[in-house]
């Protein structure tokens, strides 16, 4: 047993079986023994992100952001909040490439970078210090209580919030909370913890089928709930793996969609290792869309990042790949990389990208070519 393992275990023993989204939650988050509280260096063990391919994703990113900055006026101070930004790689990607290639939008950029474990605070500030010192980022272990205008966008993070598990049994929704047998986590199947579950399904008009297993994201729900208020002018972009509910729901996915990860390989022992694996359910886009929505956010559209990241980089041909003074194996070793965030079968097809807005009088984005053709 890991200690993060006793100290749950104890938790059941005393109070009874929790809702796994409280169990996922300790195990990702637990400020000591969670997986995301430990450094960064461990992770590459268990799996990569875009942001690790080439700096690339960011710079393209970062052609979508400055767009949005001239669609609200170009604003002398432009707020740019990256939610769940780990040890800041992206943020630096970004940052150094809008003071090297479009100043004027830098001038503007107020980044701030929300993390919310210590550790990979740490490694953002050290990493980052330089643009802190200019005044363009800072760090911040919560969203900013006002965005007055700007962006907020995530990248992998909605898909790292706790999830409630369900199965649809009897004709009735019911729970599957985490519950100890013999020194063992074991699935308990019992009526739901909260009716914010019911509501979830019903505000999107699903019905699982019988013996149907499925996630409901209500963190992920709160938090765009949040991001809608505290955005007064601007965009909200997600980046995540994901589907609409009508897809995620589908006879496709009668398992759910929760997986855990160890040492690039998958599985569905979500019980194996607390604290030392990574546990993530696919994003329900439509939940975002609706939640957001109540909250002030209209949707502008929904693309994968094959079709977001090929609209931006075709305006230059992908001039934006290539460093001074790389050499020829250089640049086909950066081809190489591109290939794998836009390929199908890469990260491309799997990865979504979902653009909000609230107050922008243009929503024409160059990431969202098939809107406005
Ligand atoms: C899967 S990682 C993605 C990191 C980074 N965005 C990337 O693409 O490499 C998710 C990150 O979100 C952070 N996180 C999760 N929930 C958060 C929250 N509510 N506020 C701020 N950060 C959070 C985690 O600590 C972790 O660093």
């Amino acid at each position: 047993m890991t200690p993060l393992a006793e100290l749950l275990a104890s938790r059941i023993r005393r109070h009874g079986p929790l809702p796994f989204a409280d169990f996922m939650r300790e195990c990702l988050y637990h400020p000591l023994h969670g997986y995301y509280s430990k450094a960064e260096s461990t992770r590459f063990a268990d799996y990569y992100t875009s942001v690790d391919m080439h700096p690339i994703f960011g710079r393209l990113l970062a052609r979508q952001f400055a767009e949005m900055w001239e669609h609200l006026g170009s604003p002398a101070e432009f707020m740019l909040v990256e939610a769940g930004a780990g040890v800041g790689r992206l943020a630096g990607h970004i940052l150094d490439f809008c003071a090297a290639k479009i100043p004027a939008f830098y001038g503007a950029l107020r980044y701030v970078a929300v993390e919310r474990s210590a550790a990979r605070i740490e490694q953002a500030t050290q990493r980052l210090q330089e643009h802190g010192h200019n005044g363009h980022f800072a760090i911040a272990i919560e969203i900013p209580s006002r965005i007055p205008v700007g962006c907020l966008f995530s990248n992998e993070l909605m898909d790292a919030l706790p999830v409630h598990r369900v199965i649809f049994q009897e004709g009735a929704l019911k729970e599957i909370l985490v519950g100890l047998d013999a020194g063992q986590f074991v699935d308990v199947v019992a009526p739901v913890s909260t009716c914010a579950i019911n509501d979830y399904f019903s505000t999107q008009s699903i019905v699982l089928s019988e013996g149907q297993h499925a996630e409901a994201s209500l963190e992920a729900c709160d938090w765009i709930t949040e991001v809608g208020r505290r955005l007064e002018r601007g965009y909200v972009l997600t980046i995540d793996y994901g589907h609409r509910a009508a897809e995620l729901f589908d006879d496709h996915h009668t398992r759910g969609t929760l997986l855990a990860y160890y040492d690039h390989r998958v599985s569905e022992n979500f019980y194996a290792t607390p604290g030392e694996q990574d546990l993530t359910a696919h994003v329900n886009f439509t939940a975002l869309e609706l939640w957001g929505k109540r909250a002030g956010l209209d949707s502008v559209g929904l693309t994968s990042q094959t079709g977001f990241l090929l609209a931006l980089g075709q305006r230059n041909e992908f001039a934006d790949l290539y460093d001074d003074g790389q050499s020829e194996t250089e640049r086909v070793q950066a081809r190489l990389q591109l290939k794998t965030l836009i390929h199908p079968e890469g990260m491309g097809e799997r990865f979504q990208v979902l653009i909000q807005q609230k107050g922008a009088a243009d929503s024409n984005l160059t990431g969202l070519p098939a809107l406005h053709g």
